[in-house]
């Protein structure tokens, strides 16, 4: 059996080259050699925008476009709503009573946003609700690995600790045993691990805070290359001549290691670089800026395809939902009979 993989954007509009660089290009890799599943987190959506949700229904639909672009294969993969699997929502109202309280506030991901979305005292209850749906999102596929961004590793670290009090409340797993023999010992859940890629966390344009479309500091797939030359001509290094030796350690340089895809090129770059050896910031943003565009092109092309065919896109989804419910609906009567909740037997399809 390959190992399974669940991954999901909450839809905030376009995905941006952080995305890719953090986690789709992993999953593009991936879903040759893993059972994969990618969520659209529109109940999330909602914890921060339930007054606007025509909007949050077009930004799921971009993500799906966004997807299928960067090179996401709905065959391959299944792609599918948050919201059209119940046992999700059922599994986070469980989970909900094995977490207390102020662990899940203590999540330092969840912190974060309060103060940067400026949430201060006025968030809704869904809020915080949200961590906890998202290790049900996890946990209903009963997942080993979830490729995310590194800001994500709190929430997997909440999903681990849910995994492993279910399995000692109620399938009788030591609270001695390994992780990784959870499953095997007979817990429903196995205990999933956070993928993060070499890079983690991709610094936006303005060189400083990551990259995100509320700091208007990143780059879409849809920009040109004269977009992109102007974003990187932002990008400052504080380096002033080509003899200065430089820091490969800032901004610019996580783009060339991001970006350019030859690995001596890099090496090069790197050294040349370091030593001042001849090399201006332009040259390497120019270089950068080509390496995007070259990246972005095939991406763009496949993105025109889907821009103005929502049949395809919901038939893409439809049949990703049914995909996800068949392995989720199994989870969930597998932990209902583990709590003493399961009564009946039921199917749920769509027509
Ligand atoms: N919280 C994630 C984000 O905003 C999206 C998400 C929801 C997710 N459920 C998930 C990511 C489950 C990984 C696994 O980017």
């Amino acid at each position: 059996m390959p190992p399974r993989v669940l991954t999901g954007d909450t839809p905030t509009g376009q995905l941006h080259l952080g995305h890719y660089v953090g986690s789709v290009r992993r999953r593009v890799e991936i879903q040759h050699t893993h059972e994969c599943y990618f969520l659209l987190a529109n109940m999330h959506a909602f914890t921060t925008r339930a007054e606007k949700p025509d909007e949050i229904r077009r930004d799921t639909l971009a993500i799906v476009r966004d997807y299928l672009a960067m090179g996401i294969d709905p065959v391959k993969s299944a792609i599918f709503l948050q919201t059209e699997v119940p046992a999700i929502s059922e599994l986070t109202y469980l989970f909900a009573m094995l977490l207390p309280f102020n662990r899940v506030m203590r999540n330092p991901t969840l912190k974060d946003e309060i103060k940067v979305k400026n949430l201060g005292e006025n968030y809704s209850f869904g809020f915080p609700l949200y961590a906890v749906g998202q290790t049900a999102d996890i946990l209903a596929f009963r997942a080993h690995s979830v490729p995310v961004g590194e800001d994500q590793v709190p929430h997997i670290e909440l999903t681990r600790e849910v995994a492993r009090r279910f399995n000692q409340m109620y399938c009788g797993i030591s609270d001695q045993a390994e992780d990784d023999d959870h499953e095997k010992l007979g817990g429903v859940f196995p205990v999933p691990r956070a993928d993060v890629g070499p890079i983690g966390r991709l610094v936006g344009t303005d060189g400083k805070n990551k990259m995100s479309k509320s700091l208007g500091n990143a780059i879409y797939i849809t920009d040109t290359l004269k977009d992109i030359k102007k974003k990187l001509a932002g990008l400052y290094t504080g380096r002033q001549t080509m003899t200065e030796p430089g820091d490969v350690k800032n901004a610019l340089f996580d783009y060339v290691r991001a970006f350019v895809a030859d690995p001596h090129r890099v090496a090069e770059l790197e050294r040349r670089y370091a030593a001042g050896d001849n090399i201006g910031d332009g040259h390497v943003k120019a270089e950068v800026a080509d390496a995007i565009d070259a990246l972005l092109q095939p991406m763009r092309e496949r993105r025109a395809k889907y821009e103005n065919d929502d049949a395809l896109i919901l038939d893409i989804l439809k049949d990703g939902c049914r995909r996800a419910n068949a392995i989720c609906e199994e989870t969930l009567s597998r932990a209902k009979d583990a709590a003493r909740l399961k009564f009946f037997d039921r199917v749920i399809g769509y027509r």
